[in-house]
């Protein structure tokens, strides 16, 4: 854990330069606007230790999987998040010799990401080792009004005499630090550069994507435009104007730099250069100042439905903004064919876009807070990739449209290669399940299980059918040879929430069937044409597994097992592990690992967080008392659904120590991996953290139901929910409750078990 982020309520600030952890810094400030992102690695040279990163939305390169004993079902390739053309760089020079934070006296260090505008600003005075005194402010962003572009604002106040020299430059000659052989990824298709401009397209091996990027810039002298005579350079992948200019002490040089990333993901490859063009000249006009303007309006928008206030624990509330600040730099809901990375645009690691965080995780935050359709474009994406899934449950011997979805994916073919993952952690299918009741428990948007839903329920209930299988020792079905969320187990049998996930499966599907066969007989028909579904034969069968499920338990303890044979380790809790051997995953074998009884995440527990109701009050503290204690949350995922568990058990001080662990999880570098970048996914569960944990926030039976408790550290917080239409604003302070409708349809609302029905304008104080 590392704690040099200074605390404010609407930033995050780095005083001093860390750099020992810039790394760190790097993820931490990250900016963008789900199309494309940037860590915040520095504009002019820097030869200290840093991981560069800028990344365009959906574009990624399929690295070959290599493994010494194949072994069949492989998936072909890795998918790599492809770190792209660099459009921040700006070369200065002092006298001749380069400006490196490595390489000066640093006197003076400021970052700060404000997050309520939306922008990262670096203020910085430093000494040239030639003595030469200068001092930087850079402020840039992605732009959320014009999503394939960002701006720069790079001011130099000189503290010498002689000549200053600039060159802002695009570069497309990168690498991955996560690329396993050191392959470059970009092949060159064309560039040009002029006077004030300069214009870089790519394609990327393999997969051909072409990005083209394109610059535009200004200087001006105090306050005055410099008329630009630069020297243009270029060669392979790179382009650069040079600009000298002759400076006194006090003089302040000002270079604007606007960028743009443009792919052929949304642009026709032979359009590329002359819509980047179009979009540079776009910005370019409007000008720094106005974009940063539409910035902070754009932001004030986001910040308007989806912040969480929390008065009385700056370091709480800070955590949670960044989170939600993160999410919405991630993604927007925008495109129908992106989604949220577990490392969003902050990193590298974790190739691939979508995983089952997506479903089991984030889902929630964009049903609360943003436009329904954010939400169901999350599902429809899976929607579209149901071919992919059956195809890919095809190649490892499952048939007849059952469908296995990707534990890892860009673009719905799976692209994770570890066995026990890519095979074995088939959990990710109840995932997708669940998020389809999840929607439509909130929404109420029955058309979607029509329209797409059911389908997708189907293909799924079909590999569960398939996967378990009759064990006549047990009389029972089984599913073998899985792992569960909790990584650090592989290859067990009859993983409970597996088991427990299938069987939820296995029952909405019949549930949707019938009611889709009642309330919509056409469709109905279609789907079951379209599905070949063997109505009566398919669906027997389904009952039968439902009935007969084994789950494995122990009676004495009242708690379900994580697995068959799980009491047969060595029980020790987490609390007598000494710290010098956390995390785990850093300083324990593998083999280590998989034979202790830790836990990397919920899992048992992670069922009962989906399917609450449908156990009592007792069996979730049975559950709870034994499997908390030997969980080690070494995955990010994992504090959140604690965190909700733990409030609705009245374990307050547990609830409020693990959800500082995930709202400032990056922010304090708990898992000592934040320099890989952000944990992106779990910051929705963060939000979670809040919202059904302390706020008890559920939907049952069509109504809002809230049930908040306050930590004693808070005076009070209040978090928005949209709902059905309707906006809902709700405060919680010590010993009271207020509820306000801001907007919308009437909403049925149960506040600690007292029901009420509230109209636009009604407050409700309880
Ligand atoms: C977790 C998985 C998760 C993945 C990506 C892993 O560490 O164990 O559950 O899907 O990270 O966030």
């Amino acid at each position: 854990m590392k704690q040099y982020i200074t605390h404010h309520d609407w930033q995050i600030i780095e005083d001093d330069f860390h750099d020992e952890h810039n790394r760190i810094s790097e993820s931490i400030f990250s900016i963008g606007n789900g199309r494309m992102g940037q860590r915040a690695n520095f504009e002019e040279q820097f030869s200290g230790d840093s991981l560069k990163g800028s990344y365009v939305a959906g574009v990624y390169y399929p690295d070959k999987t290599r493994v010494g004993w194949w072994k069949n079902g492989y998936p072909e390739y890795f998918a790599k998040v492809l770190n792209s053309c660099n459009w921040i760089g700006i070369d200065v020079l002092v006298n001749g010799k380069a400006l490196d934070l490595a390489k000066c006296e640093i006197r003076h260090f400021k970052r700060v990401l404000d997050m309520q505008k939306g922008f990262l600003q670096r203020n910085f005075t430093v000494q040239m080792p030639t003595g030469e005194v200068l001092h930087v402010e850079a402020t840039r962003f992605c732009s959320l009004v014009d999503d394939e572009s960002g701006a720069i604002r790079y001011s130099i106040s000189c503290d010498f005499s002689g000549e200053l020299t600039l060159s802002p430059y695009l570069d497309f000659d990168v690498v991955n630090e996560d690329s396993n052989y050191d392959e470059k990824f970009w092949e060159e298709v064309q560039r040009a550069v002029g006077n004030g401009e300069g214009y870089l397209t790519a394609a990327t091996r393999k997969t051909d994507f072409h990005v083209c990027t394109g610059m535009q810039f200004a200087i001006n002298k105090n306050g005055s435009t410099i008329q630009l005579d630069p020297t243009l350079t270029e060669r392979e992948k790179y382009i650069a104007n040079t600009i000298k200019i002759p400076v006194q002490a006090s003089d302040q040089v000002v270079l604007y730099k606007y960028a743009a990333n443009l792919s052929s993901e949304n642009h026709a490859k032979d359009k590329l250069v002359e819509n980047c063009k179009q979009v540079l000249h776009r910005i370019t006009e409007k000008g720094f100042d106005a974009m940063l303007k539409e910035q902070a309006s754009a932001w004030a928008e986001r910040w308007r439905d989806s912040d969480i206030i929390i008065e009385g624990d700056v370091a709480a509330q800070q955590g949670i903004r960044f989170n939600i600040f993160q999410l919405h730099q991630t993604y927007t809901g925008e495109d129908e064919r992106l989604n949220i990375g577990p490392k969003g645009f902050t990193g590298e690691k974790y190739g691939g876009s979508t995983y089952w965080d997506t479903e089991a995780y984030c889902l929630p935050f964009y049903l609360s807070t943003a436009d329904e359709r954010v939400a169901k474009n999350l599902l429809v994406y899976r929607y579209k990739h149901l071919q992919k899934a059956i195809e890919n449950a095809e190649k490892l011997g499952f048939h007849s449209g059952a469908a296995l979805y990707p534990m890892v994916t860009m673009n719905g073919e799976e692209c994770h290669n570890e066995w026990e993952i890519t095979f074995e952690e088939i959990h990710r299918n109840g995932a997708i399940a669940y998020a389809i009741y999840n929607y439509i428990n909130y929404t109420g948007d029955y058309k979607y299980l029509s329209e797409y839903g059911l389908e997708v329920l189907i293909g799924i209930a079909r590999f569960w059918a398939q996967r378990a299988n009759y064990s006549n020792a047990k009389k029972a079905y089984v599913i073998l040879g899985v792992t569960g969320p909790n990584e650090y187990e592989n290859n067990v049998n009859n993983n409970w929430y597996t088991n427990y996930t299938a069987k939820k499966c296995l029952e909405y599907t019949l549930l949707v069937l019938d009611s889709i066969k009642e309330h919509s007989a056409e469709r109905y028909t279609a789907i079951i044409e379209k599905t070949r579904l063997i109505e009566f034969e398919e669906q027997e069968l389904w009952r039968d597994i439902i009935a007969n499920m084994y789950f494995p338990v122990d009676e004495e303890r009242g708690i379900f097992l994580q697995q068959d044979g799980f009491l047969d380790k060595e029980i020790e809790p987490v609390s007598l592990l000494p710290e010098i051997d956390q995390p785990l995953c850093q300083n324990w074998s593998w083999d280590r690992i998989l034979r202790s009884c830790y836990i990397k995440q919920a899992d048992v527990l992670q069922g009962l967080y989906f399917y609450e109701d449908d156990f009592d009050e007792t069996t979730h503290r049975n559950n709870f008392d034994f499997y908390e204690p030997l969980t080690v949350h070494e995955s990010s995922l994992s504090p959140c659904v604690h965190v909700v568990l733990a409030a609705k058990l009245g374990y307050y001080d547990k609830a409020y120590e693990l959800y500082l662990r995930t709202a400032r999880l990056d922010l304090d570098d708990y898992n000592n991996d934040t320099e890989d970048g952000c944990h992106i996914t779990s910051m929705a569960g963060t939000w979670m953290a809040v919202v059904q944990g302390f706020g008890g926030m559920r939907v049952r039976d069509d109504q809002i139901h809230l049930n908040p408790f306050i930590p004693k550290q808070w005076s009070a917080y209040a978090f928005k929910i949209r709902f059905r239409g309707s906006v809902l604003n709700i405060r919680v302070e010590q010993g009271k409750v207020k509820v306000i409708h801001e907007s919308g349809l009437p909403v049925g609302i149960v506040l600690n078990g007292q029901k009420n029905e509230l109209f636009e304008g009604d407050e409700w104080v309880l």
